[in-house]
């Protein structure tokens, strides 16, 4: 934590303040052996580590570190989680003075009694200059069951004020989490995020709603984000959707995001993909290849990146997959694009080199050719 503190250009006293809230919000879990086996089976990362890393990073400006926790992880139930999550999100509120008004107004939709997974309540920071964060909370749609999710996401939309958003959003296969900013944000955003199997670029490059359509995301934008994430090439991926012959993504779900700030025009105002790169590339040395290819895109420097998986971990990124778990694409109106690199603590395992054949046919370009 203090390492990644230090590469995202944060000073140390910053850092220090940081990593004690990280600790005071994991509560008893941060102080057990790493020896001994993960508290439960959190969905937060894939070893079940209950803390993931991310860097949001943008040109010509230091990268935002952020941190996803789960401060309920190992309560011993997904109730006990839940309560957990609240108290520390409240505890936060009090030091900071922000309310937490817009999250009790759905209590009872998202913390039910015998609630169901796979998560109850996450909590992510953005590590900000000057020692407070600007939160966020993450919530589980299916709390009450998957398949009264759709209700849940439609009612909390409709308590904050967004009564036709739920009719904005694209298709989906699931909803995931329903997440919420508190706290010192310029505007406060509600999010919905879907799960998309087997989708297509083609397919990805339809599914933001922002503003009228001319506001949002170029398709072509997304559709070449996708490529280089997934590691297609980009000629015999053109060719291939001439052909009508267009690669999926089969293994885990590719996500979106859907990001509400305003309640006039119904319509979202920003919208992210996330790609799991960890099932698509044999190990984190390709997946950091392709990330500093999307980086050289949008003129991003890549080196606050590498640095962050230098001190993340000491293993080298071919010696295992999993260490850069998602890469993001973010659009919000009126801002620059935002590249998003998610790294896994790897606290409790290390995931090998993995046998999945590089989906690269030709070689990579190199980030600025064109
Ligand atoms: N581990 C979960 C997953 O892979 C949840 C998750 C953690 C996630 N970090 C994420 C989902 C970043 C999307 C983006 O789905």
């Amino acid at each position: 934590m203090l390492r990644l503190c230090e590469a995202a250009g944060l000073t140390g006293a910053d850092s220090a303040a940081y990593a004690r809230t990280v600790l005071a919000a994991l509560g008893p879990v941060a102080q057990r052996s790493l020896d001994l086996p993960p508290p439960d089976d959190s969905f937060l990362s894939d070893d079940h580590t209950p803390v993931e890393f991310s860097l949001a990073l943008v040109p010509d400006a230091d990268p935002t570190l952020r941190v996803l926790l789960e401060p309920g992880c190992g309560a011993g139930s997904l109730e006990e989680n839940g309560r957990t999550g609240l108290r520390v999100v409240r505890e936060m509120a009090q030091r900071w003075g922000f309310s937490t008004q817009r999250l009790d107004e759905l209590e009872d939709l998202f913390f039910p009694p015998n609630p169901e997974g796979p998560l109850a309540l996450w909590c992510a920071l953005e590590l900000v200059p000057g020692g407070v964060p600007r939160v966020k909370v993450y919530l589980n749609p299916a709390a009450s069951g998957q398949e009264r999710s759709a209700a849940t996401v439609r009612e909390a939309l409709r308590r904050l004020g967004h009564h036709q958003a739920l009719s904005a959003l694209p298709e989906g296969d699931r909803h995931l989490f329903f997440a919420l900013d508190l706290g010192d944000w310029e505007e406060p955003r509600v999010k919905v995020y879907l799960a998309h199997h087997d989708l297509s670029a083609t397919e990805a490059a339809g599914l933001s709603r922002v503003g009228d359509g001319s506001g949002g995301p170029a398709q072509a934008e997304i559709k070449r984000f996708f490529h280089a994430a997934a590691g297609h090439d980009t000629d015999v991926a053109d060719i291939e959707a001439g052909d009508g012959q267009e690669q999926r993504l089969g293994r885990r779900p590719v996500q979106s995001c859907h990001a509400f700030t305003e309640t006039a025009t119904g319509r979202p105002s920003g919208f992210t993909l996330y790609i799991p790169v960890r099932d698509y590339a044999p190990h984190d040395g390709e997946v950091l290849d392709r990330a500093v290819a999307v980086l050289g895109r949008y003129g991003v420097d890549p080196a606050p990146l590498v640095r962050s998986l230098a001190a993340a971990t000491s293993r080298r990124p071919e010696d295992g997959v999993g260490l850069i778990a998602y890469l993001g694409l973010a659009h919000q109106q009126g801002r620059p694009p935002r590249v998003t690199a998610y790294i896994s603590s790897e606290a409790y395992e290390v995931k090998p080199p993995a046998a999945v054949p590089s989906q690269r046919r030709a070689p990579v370009r190199v980030s600025g050719a064109s």
